[in-house]
Protein backbone atom coordinates (compact mmCIF):
# COMPACT_ATOMS: atom_id res chain seq x y z
CA UNK A 1 0.00 0.00 0.00
CA UNK A 2 1.39 3.71 -1.21
CA UNK A 3 2.33 5.75 2.67
CA UNK A 4 -0.75 7.63 3.84
CA UNK A 5 1.38 11.31 2.76
CA UNK A 6 0.14 10.72 -0.80
CA UNK A 7 -3.52 10.54 0.71
CA UNK A 8 -3.00 13.49 2.87
CA UNK A 9 -1.22 15.51 0.14
CA UNK A 10 -4.02 15.40 -2.32
CA UNK A 11 -6.80 15.92 0.32
CA UNK A 12 -4.59 19.15 1.22
CA UNK A 13 -4.13 20.68 -2.30
CA UNK A 14 -8.03 20.79 -2.32
CA UNK A 15 -9.22 21.12 0.80
CA UNK A 16 -6.24 23.46 2.61
CA UNK A 17 -7.64 26.70 4.59
CA UNK A 18 -6.56 29.64 3.28
CA UNK A 19 -5.23 31.50 5.85
CA UNK A 20 -3.35 35.24 5.81
CA UNK A 21 0.03 33.83 6.66
CA UNK A 22 0.01 30.99 4.09
CA UNK A 23 1.01 31.07 0.14
CA UNK A 24 2.88 34.03 0.09
CA UNK A 25 6.89 34.07 0.72
CA UNK A 26 6.77 36.35 3.56
CA UNK A 27 8.87 35.13 5.85
CA UNK A 28 8.17 37.23 8.43
CA UNK A 29 4.66 36.93 8.58
CA UNK A 30 4.93 33.41 9.06
CA UNK A 31 7.24 33.77 11.76
CA UNK A 32 4.45 36.07 13.09
CA UNK A 33 2.29 32.82 12.15
CA UNK A 34 4.15 30.19 14.32
CA UNK A 35 4.41 32.10 17.34
CA UNK A 36 0.87 32.58 17.92
CA UNK A 37 -0.23 29.97 16.92
CA UNK A 38 2.00 28.27 19.85
CA UNK A 39 -0.95 26.90 22.12
CA UNK A 40 -3.39 28.93 20.34
CA UNK A 41 -6.29 27.93 17.90
CA UNK A 42 -6.14 29.69 14.29
CA UNK A 43 -9.70 31.34 14.39
CA UNK A 44 -8.63 33.29 17.64
CA UNK A 45 -4.94 33.98 16.45
CA UNK A 46 -6.30 35.22 12.59
CA UNK A 47 -7.48 39.13 13.91
CA UNK A 48 -4.35 39.10 16.13
CA UNK A 49 -2.17 38.37 13.30
CA UNK A 50 -3.71 40.67 10.80
CA UNK A 51 -3.25 44.07 13.72
CA UNK A 52 0.08 42.76 14.71
CA UNK A 53 1.07 43.04 10.58
CA UNK A 54 -0.48 46.53 10.46
CA UNK A 55 1.43 48.02 13.18
CA UNK A 56 4.49 46.13 12.62
CA UNK A 57 4.69 45.10 9.33
CA UNK A 58 8.08 43.58 9.28
CA UNK A 59 11.11 42.42 11.29
CA UNK A 60 12.76 45.87 11.86
CA UNK A 61 9.51 47.48 13.14
CA UNK A 62 8.96 44.97 15.45
CA UNK A 63 12.12 45.21 17.03
CA UNK A 64 12.04 49.37 17.11
CA UNK A 65 8.74 48.84 19.14
CA UNK A 66 8.34 49.70 22.96
CA UNK A 67 7.83 46.64 24.70
CA UNK A 68 4.41 48.56 26.03
CA UNK A 69 3.26 48.52 22.12
CA UNK A 70 4.09 45.19 21.66
CA UNK A 71 2.26 43.76 25.00
CA UNK A 72 -0.79 46.12 23.85
CA UNK A 73 -1.25 44.16 21.00
CA UNK A 74 -0.93 40.89 22.33
CA UNK A 75 -3.10 41.31 25.03
CA UNK A 76 -5.94 38.94 25.43
CA UNK A 77 -3.80 36.47 23.17
CA UNK A 78 -2.52 34.93 26.19
CA UNK A 79 0.90 33.48 27.14
CA UNK A 80 2.60 36.76 26.90
CA UNK A 81 5.51 35.33 27.23
CA UNK A 82 5.64 34.80 23.71
CA UNK A 83 5.29 38.80 22.84
CA UNK A 84 8.30 39.39 25.11
CA UNK A 85 10.21 36.74 23.09
CA UNK A 86 9.53 37.46 19.98
CA UNK A 87 10.68 40.95 20.42
CA UNK A 88 13.89 39.96 21.74
CA UNK A 89 14.02 37.57 18.90
CA UNK A 90 13.39 40.40 16.28
CA UNK A 91 16.14 42.43 17.72
CA UNK A 92 18.83 39.65 17.65
CA UNK A 93 17.48 38.68 14.10
CA UNK A 94 18.37 42.71 12.87
CA UNK A 95 21.70 42.72 14.63
CA UNK A 96 23.41 39.40 14.13
CA UNK A 97 21.68 37.88 11.06
CA UNK A 98 21.01 41.10 8.78
CA UNK A 99 17.08 40.81 9.25
CA UNK A 100 16.86 37.44 7.70
CA UNK A 101 15.61 34.09 9.93
CA UNK A 102 18.93 31.47 9.69
CA UNK A 103 17.93 28.72 7.52
CA UNK A 104 19.53 26.85 10.34
CA UNK A 105 17.52 24.58 12.81
CA UNK A 106 20.22 25.03 15.30
CA UNK A 107 20.75 28.69 15.04
CA UNK A 108 16.89 28.90 14.81
CA UNK A 109 16.56 27.42 18.00
CA UNK A 110 18.76 29.46 19.68
CA UNK A 111 16.24 32.48 19.30
CA UNK A 112 14.19 33.63 22.14
CA UNK A 113 10.39 31.87 22.06
CA UNK A 114 11.74 29.35 19.01
CA UNK A 115 11.13 25.54 20.75
CA UNK A 116 11.84 22.72 18.60
CA UNK A 117 8.18 22.34 17.38
CA UNK A 118 8.48 26.55 15.51
CA UNK A 119 11.99 25.74 14.69
CA UNK A 120 10.82 22.59 12.67
CA UNK A 121 7.65 24.80 11.53
CA UNK A 122 9.86 27.33 10.06
CA UNK A 123 12.53 24.97 8.86
CA UNK A 124 10.38 23.41 6.61
CA UNK A 125 7.24 26.12 5.22
CA UNK A 126 10.53 28.93 4.96
CA UNK A 127 13.24 26.59 3.15
CA UNK A 128 11.37 23.48 2.67
CA UNK A 129 13.66 21.63 4.66
CA UNK A 130 12.93 18.13 5.83
CA UNK A 131 11.94 18.72 9.38
CA UNK A 132 8.75 17.76 11.06
CA UNK A 133 6.78 20.00 13.02
CA UNK A 134 5.08 18.17 15.82
CA UNK A 135 2.33 20.20 17.81
CA UNK A 136 -0.46 19.38 19.26
CA UNK A 137 -2.44 18.32 16.24
CA UNK A 138 -0.03 16.50 14.70
CA UNK A 139 0.61 14.33 18.25
CA UNK A 140 -2.87 13.55 17.83
CA UNK A 141 -3.00 12.50 14.42
CA UNK A 142 -0.04 9.92 14.99
CA UNK A 143 -1.08 8.67 17.84
CA UNK A 144 -4.39 7.32 16.17
CA UNK A 145 -3.03 6.94 13.24
CA UNK A 146 -0.41 4.39 14.52
CA UNK A 147 -2.58 3.59 17.77
CA UNK A 148 0.08 4.85 20.04
CA UNK A 149 -0.73 3.99 23.68
CA UNK A 150 2.29 5.93 25.38
CA UNK A 151 0.81 9.10 26.86
CA UNK A 152 1.59 11.68 24.93
CA UNK A 153 2.18 14.41 27.51
CA UNK A 154 4.86 11.91 28.63
CA UNK A 155 8.35 12.31 28.07
CA UNK A 156 8.67 9.42 26.80
CA UNK A 157 5.41 9.72 24.30
CA UNK A 158 6.81 12.97 22.85
CA UNK A 159 9.88 11.42 22.15
CA UNK A 160 8.30 8.56 20.39
CA UNK A 161 6.41 11.28 18.24
CA UNK A 162 9.22 12.79 17.30
CA UNK A 163 10.78 9.69 15.70
CA UNK A 164 7.46 8.40 14.38
CA UNK A 165 7.16 12.32 12.70
CA UNK A 166 10.97 12.04 11.35
CA UNK A 167 10.50 8.63 9.95
CA UNK A 168 7.24 9.41 8.32
CA UNK A 169 8.01 12.57 6.62
CA UNK A 170 8.19 12.66 2.87
CA UNK A 171 11.15 14.02 1.55
CA UNK A 172 10.99 17.28 0.04
CA UNK A 173 7.39 17.82 0.96
CA UNK A 174 7.88 18.95 4.71
CA UNK A 175 6.07 22.30 4.50
CA UNK A 176 2.95 21.13 2.98
CA UNK A 177 2.69 17.64 4.38
CA UNK A 178 2.94 19.26 8.28
CA UNK A 179 0.08 21.50 7.56
CA UNK A 180 -1.66 19.05 5.56
CA UNK A 181 -1.68 16.99 9.33
CA UNK A 182 -2.77 20.36 11.53
CA UNK A 183 -4.89 21.12 8.89
CA UNK A 184 -6.06 17.44 9.51
CA UNK A 185 -5.74 17.77 13.47
CA UNK A 186 -8.16 21.01 13.34
CA UNK A 187 -10.76 19.98 11.23
CA UNK A 188 -10.85 15.98 11.23
CA UNK A 189 -9.10 14.23 13.73
CA UNK A 190 -10.57 16.41 16.18
CA UNK A 191 -10.36 15.69 19.98
CA UNK A 192 -13.43 14.79 20.30
CA UNK A 193 -15.96 12.65 18.16
CA UNK A 194 -12.87 12.17 15.06
CA UNK A 195 -14.56 12.65 11.44
CA UNK A 196 -13.49 9.27 10.44
CA UNK A 197 -16.08 9.00 7.80
CA UNK A 198 -14.61 11.69 6.04
CA UNK A 199 -11.32 11.38 6.60
CA UNK A 200 -8.78 10.97 4.01
CA UNK A 201 -6.42 8.40 5.22
CA UNK A 202 -8.62 6.99 7.78
CA UNK A 203 -8.43 3.53 6.23
CA UNK A 204 -4.46 3.94 7.06
CA UNK A 205 -5.41 4.59 10.92
CA UNK A 206 -4.43 1.84 13.19
CA UNK A 207 -6.97 2.96 15.91
CA UNK A 208 -9.65 3.35 13.68
CA UNK A 209 -9.47 -0.54 12.68
CA UNK A 210 -9.24 -1.73 16.42
CA UNK A 211 -12.25 0.99 16.83
CA UNK A 212 -9.83 2.94 19.49
CA UNK A 213 -9.71 6.05 18.14
CA UNK A 214 -12.01 7.97 21.00
CA UNK A 215 -9.51 6.29 23.00
CA UNK A 216 -6.34 7.80 21.68
CA UNK A 217 -4.29 10.17 22.75
CA UNK A 218 -3.77 8.71 25.62
CA UNK A 219 -2.82 11.55 27.99
CA UNK A 220 -1.37 11.36 31.83
CA UNK A 221 -3.83 12.70 33.97
CA UNK A 222 -3.20 16.13 34.81
CA UNK A 223 -2.52 17.52 38.30
CA UNK A 224 -5.55 19.38 40.07
CA UNK A 225 -5.49 22.72 39.56
CA UNK A 226 -5.48 25.25 42.81
CA UNK A 227 -8.04 27.97 43.10
CA UNK A 228 -6.84 30.85 44.95
CA UNK A 229 -9.04 33.87 45.89
CA UNK A 230 -7.27 37.78 45.32
CA UNK A 231 -8.24 41.37 46.52
CA UNK A 232 -7.67 43.73 44.25
CA UNK A 233 -7.54 47.96 45.62
CA UNK A 234 -9.22 50.14 42.74
CA UNK A 235 -7.79 53.80 44.45
CA UNK A 236 -9.15 56.91 42.20
CA UNK A 237 -7.87 60.20 43.07
CA UNK A 238 -8.21 63.34 41.35
CA UNK A 239 -5.45 65.89 41.24
CA UNK A 240 -5.71 68.54 39.48
CA UNK A 241 -8.16 68.39 36.78
CA UNK A 242 -7.62 64.94 35.93
CA UNK A 243 -8.60 61.68 37.92
CA UNK A 244 -5.61 59.13 38.29
CA UNK A 245 -5.58 55.64 38.91
CA UNK A 246 -3.35 53.59 40.78
CA UNK A 247 -1.85 50.44 39.07
CA UNK A 248 1.13 48.70 39.36
CA UNK A 249 3.51 46.31 36.87
CA UNK A 250 4.26 42.87 36.96
CA UNK A 251 7.89 41.71 37.38
CA UNK A 252 9.90 41.24 34.76
CA UNK A 253 9.55 37.79 34.82
CA UNK A 254 6.66 34.90 35.36
CA UNK A 255 3.61 34.74 34.33
CA UNK A 256 1.70 38.30 32.79
CA UNK A 257 6.07 39.68 32.82
CA UNK A 258 5.92 43.47 32.11
CA UNK A 259 1.96 44.14 32.34
CA UNK A 260 0.32 45.91 34.09
CA UNK A 261 -2.38 44.99 36.97
CA UNK A 262 -4.81 46.53 39.69
CA UNK A 263 -2.66 46.31 42.99
CA UNK A 264 -3.90 42.57 44.52
CA UNK A 265 -2.83 40.11 47.12
CA UNK A 266 -3.45 36.52 47.58
CA UNK A 267 -5.72 36.20 50.64
CA UNK A 268 -7.73 33.15 52.19
CA UNK A 269 -11.03 34.89 53.94
CA UNK A 270 -13.21 37.60 53.00
CA UNK A 271 -12.31 40.23 55.35
CA UNK A 272 -11.36 43.53 54.44
CA UNK A 273 -8.88 43.92 57.53
CA UNK A 274 -7.02 41.24 56.05
CA UNK A 275 -7.37 41.68 52.13
CA UNK A 276 -6.12 45.42 53.22
CA UNK A 277 -2.91 43.79 55.29
CA UNK A 278 -1.73 41.55 52.68
CA UNK A 279 -1.96 44.77 50.03
CA UNK A 280 0.04 46.58 52.31
CA UNK A 281 2.67 43.23 52.76
CA UNK A 282 3.01 43.16 48.84
CA UNK A 283 3.24 46.53 48.02
CA UNK A 284 3.83 48.82 50.98
CA UNK A 285 0.52 49.80 49.69
CA UNK A 286 -2.40 51.42 52.99
CA UNK A 287 -5.96 51.61 51.96
CA UNK A 288 -9.45 51.44 53.21
CA UNK A 289 -12.11 49.87 51.14
CA UNK A 290 -14.86 51.78 50.53
CA UNK A 291 -18.57 51.14 50.48
CA UNK A 292 -18.25 47.79 53.03
CA UNK A 293 -18.30 44.91 50.95
CA UNK A 294 -19.64 45.09 47.75
CA UNK A 295 -16.77 44.88 45.12
CA UNK A 296 -16.41 47.19 42.35
CA UNK A 297 -16.08 43.47 39.80
CA UNK A 298 -15.21 40.05 40.49
CA UNK A 299 -13.54 38.07 37.98
CA UNK A 300 -12.34 34.42 37.31
CA UNK A 301 -9.40 33.06 35.15
CA UNK A 302 -8.12 29.47 34.15
CA UNK A 303 -4.50 30.23 33.97
CA UNK A 304 -2.45 27.01 32.96
CA UNK A 305 -1.77 25.74 36.54
CA UNK A 306 -4.33 27.61 38.44
CA UNK A 307 -7.57 29.25 38.29
CA UNK A 308 -7.92 32.90 40.30
CA UNK A 309 -10.94 35.02 41.50
CA UNK A 310 -10.43 38.26 42.02
CA UNK A 311 -12.12 40.50 43.78
CA UNK A 312 -11.61 44.34 42.84
CA UNK A 313 -12.54 46.88 45.70
CA UNK A 314 -13.04 50.46 45.25
CA UNK A 315 -9.99 51.71 47.93
CA UNK A 316 -8.88 55.05 49.91
CA UNK A 317 -5.28 55.60 50.30
CA UNK A 318 -4.84 56.04 54.27
CA UNK A 319 -1.41 56.69 53.94
CA UNK A 320 0.31 58.17 50.68
CA UNK A 321 3.50 56.17 50.84
CA UNK A 322 4.41 53.21 48.93
CA UNK A 323 6.08 51.30 46.54
CA UNK A 324 8.03 52.07 43.70
CA UNK A 325 6.36 49.53 41.39
CA UNK A 326 3.23 51.59 41.59
CA UNK A 327 2.50 54.48 39.27
CA UNK A 328 -0.82 56.60 38.64
CA UNK A 329 -2.07 56.89 35.60
CA UNK A 330 -4.53 58.79 34.53
CA UNK A 331 -8.00 57.14 34.11
CA UNK A 332 -8.24 58.15 30.30
CA UNK A 333 -4.92 56.27 29.26
CA UNK A 334 -6.01 52.53 31.40
CA UNK A 335 -6.27 51.34 27.17
CA UNK A 336 -2.74 52.29 26.81
CA UNK A 337 -1.34 49.95 29.72
CA UNK A 338 -1.44 46.18 28.40
CA UNK A 339 -3.05 44.29 31.16
CA UNK A 340 -3.95 40.14 31.20
CA UNK A 341 -7.63 39.51 30.99
CA UNK A 342 -8.65 39.93 34.60
CA UNK A 343 -7.64 43.32 35.00
CA UNK A 344 -8.81 44.52 31.63
CA UNK A 345 -12.05 43.59 32.51
CA UNK A 346 -11.67 45.38 35.62
CA UNK A 347 -10.47 48.29 34.06
CA UNK A 348 -13.69 48.30 31.70
CA UNK A 349 -16.12 47.87 34.63
CA UNK A 350 -14.21 51.06 36.22
CA UNK A 351 -15.22 53.13 32.99
CA UNK A 352 -18.34 51.68 32.66
CA UNK A 353 -18.93 52.70 36.51
CA UNK A 354 -20.76 55.80 37.07
CA UNK A 355 -19.37 56.60 40.49
CA UNK A 356 -16.30 58.42 38.72
N1 LIG B 1 -0.79 25.77 13.53
C1 LIG B 1 0.47 26.16 13.67
N2 LIG B 1 1.03 26.47 12.50
C2 LIG B 1 0.07 26.29 11.58
C3 LIG B 1 0.01 26.45 10.17
N3 LIG B 1 1.08 26.88 9.49
N4 LIG B 1 -1.14 26.14 9.56
C4 LIG B 1 -2.19 25.72 10.28
N5 LIG B 1 -2.22 25.55 11.57
C5 LIG B 1 -1.09 25.84 12.23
Amino acid sequence: MQHFSSRLLNWYNKNKRTLPWRGHRNEYAVWVSEIMLQQTRVETVIPYFKKWMKLFPNVRALAKASEREVLNVWEGLGYYSRARNFHKAAKIVIEKYGGKLPNDVVELRKLPGIGRYTAGALASILFGMDEPALDGNLKRVYARLLDVKMPINSADGEKLLWKIAYENLPKGKAADFNQALMDLGARICVPKNPRCGVCPIARDCEAKKRGVQHLRPVKVAKKIVPHYVHAAAVVVERIGNSLYVLLAKRPARGLLAGMWEFPNARVEGESVGEAASALRAAYRLNVRMKRGLNPLATVEHTYSHFKVTVNAFRCELSKAAMGENLKWIRLKDLGKYPMGKVDRAIARKLKSDSHF
